[in-house]
């Protein structure tokens, strides 16, 4: 079938978006209504992959039960735990999306992403062709298996950059929601820097409950997938207008790493 827009966008929904992020297992779905109403306004003219965060749900039991991105052979009930509430976290979220309109579709990174942290090319095409279709694909961060006795954390920031690495020239532009208005330079001033262009120029502070890096694995990722020549933006998603926005191609405020690779065409954008 014949791509009906011409536009695709990798939303994270940062876990201090979709969820309070310094209350155990609380789900924020008013912050979500709000993305998902902005994203309803434009699911028609862009293809939409969406990928979400731990928040106070899989960080909370990660931080218990001292889980880490590193494979290791972690408690087997801190592995279910984590999982079990990233699974009731992201039913949460589909269920506030299919609320307003959307048509979402879950898919759980362990079906694209194998053994060894290998990512399977024809799963991840079939995210591609799903959002496509008019759905949306909404993936996660999760406990994942590696090998053998071991598990390790992946974040919903590092299958932002699988993703993009797999889906190449397809993907027109990388969003970031974060619960702040971008990236800073110190968290002192709070200065928003409107374009980032080195890694050393941002705020590293990281967040708390947090196993997966916080703000400095987000501009890592985010460097990553700009290198590939597609732009990348981090905004706040308490301020959903800043995501059509971004979508719709016109500037706003948060921070841009600009795609960097050399001969690519600008991301098309919609009108
Ligand atoms: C974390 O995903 C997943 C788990 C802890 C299981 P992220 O690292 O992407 O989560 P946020 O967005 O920072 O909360």
């Amino acid at each position: 079938m014949e791509s009906r827009v011409s536009m695709l966008a990798l939303i994270k929904l940062g876990g201090s978006i979709v969820t309070f992020k310094d209350k155990p297992l609380a789900f924020n779905a008013p912050a979500l209504e709000g993305v998902s109403r902005i994203l309803k306004r434009i699911s028609d003219e862009v293809q939409i992959i969406v990928v979400h965060g731990g928040g106070s749900f899989g960080h909370y039991y990660s931080v218990i039960y001292d889980m880490h991105s590193k494979p290791a052979e972690y408690s087997k009930e801190g592995v279910s735990r984590v999982r079990c509430s990233m699974v009731d976290l992201n039913n949460r979220i589909v269920n506030v999306m299919l609320e307003q309109g959307l048509r979402p579709y879950t898919i759980h990174p362990s079906s694209f992403i194998g053994e060894g942290k290998v990512p399977i090319s024809s799963r991840v095409e079939e995210l591609y062709d799903i959002s496509k279709d008019g759905l949306i694909p909404v993936t996660h961060g999760d406990v994942m298996h590696y090998q053998d006795n071991l598990y390790y954390i992946l974040s919903g920031d590092e299958i932002m950059s699988i993703l993009a690495e797999h889906l190449g020239e397809r993907v027109s532009v990388v969003l970031f929601t974060l619960a702040v208005d971008g990236v800073y330079k110190d968290m002192q001033s709070r200065e928003l820097i409107r374009e980032l262009r080195y890694a050393s120029d941002a705020s590293m502070d990281d967040v708390s409950m947090d196993v997966t890096g916080g703000m400095r694995r987000k501009v890592r990722e985010g460097f990553k997938i700009a290198s590939l020549g597609i732009d990348v933006w981090f905004v706040n998603g308490m301020h959903p207008e800043r995501v059509e926005d971004v979508l719709r191609g016109k500037d706003t405020i948060g921070t841009v790493i600009r795609g960097n690779r050399v001969g690519r065409e600008g991301s098309e954008m919609v009108a």
